[in-house]
């Protein structure tokens, strides 16, 4: 089967419900969500605190598809194991947040979990060009990491450029940050295929009336394909 370079809509729930996490999850997926998007802070890489390990497996037997986890933390080694364990099918470390990015890739993938690597804005492509071999998605970061609801910074070159290195490799491009159906476009457009949404996805819904959710996750979703108007 070929790889899947289909544009993939993945709901951030730090822009859900704090107390619903498990309704919140089953919500989006059932409103057309592709992945599930679980941002760890430590207050120490990033200026917050979310979560950890225990609370994504409390929520995992709430998500049918994709647990995609995205570690804002540092260190990183030392946890890998618990969020294999919470069962994330990608688990993503951030290149500035260890010396020895390369080791903590081979760490992820030795636990069956897919690897993933993180770019702050201010970090360039080429700190992954040594890292394609080992690597599952790359996430480009269009806020500095830490909040949701930030304005998009536009990395269209970086993700161009990212595109171009990657070739036939079966690497997805993910961004993160500031996602919404007017720079949906401009990302999908450089070569993104995992668009992470958190403030557009959930505004406007909630458990008990979640078509909201739906709405945006199309409305996402065609601005992505060209045919948003
Ligand atoms: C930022 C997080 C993002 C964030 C995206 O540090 O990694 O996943 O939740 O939120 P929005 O879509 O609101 O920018
Ligand atoms: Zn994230």
């Amino acid at each position: 089967m070929s790889f899947d370079r289909s544009i993939k809509i993945a709901p951030s729930i730090l822009a859900s419900d704090f107390a619903n996490f498990g309704a919140e999850c089953a919500a989006v997926e059932t409103q057309g969500a592709d992945w599930i998007h679980v941002d760890v802070m430590d207050g120490h890489f990033v200026p917050n605190i979310t979560f950890g390990a225990a609370t994504c497996a409390a929520i995992r037997p709430h998500i049918k598809g994709i647990m995609d986890v995205h570690l804002m933390i540092s260190p990183v080694d030392a946890y890998i194991e618990d969020f294999a364990k919470a069962g994330a099918d990608f688990i993503t470390a951030h290149v500035e947040a260890t010396p020895h990015i390369h080791r903590t890739l081979q760490a992820i993938r030795a636990t069956g979990a897919k690897a993933g690597v993180a770019l702050n804005p201010g970090t360039p492509a080429s700190a992954v060009a040594e890292l394609l071999d080992l690597t599952d998605l790359i996430c480009v970061m269009t806020v500095n990491p830490g909040f949701g609801g930030q304005k998009f910074i536009d990395m269209s070159d970086k993700i161009k450029t990212l595109r171009a290195m990657i070739g036939n490799r079966p690497i997805h491009i993910e961004i993160d940050g500031g996602v919404d159906p007017k720079t949906a476009p401009i990302v999908a457009a450089a070569g993104a295929d995992v668009l992470v949404a958190g403030s557009a996805v959930f505004k406007g819904g909630s458990v008990t009336d979640p078509a909201p959710y739906g709405t945006n996750i199309r409305n996402i979703r065609e601005a992505a394909a060209g045919v948003y108007t």
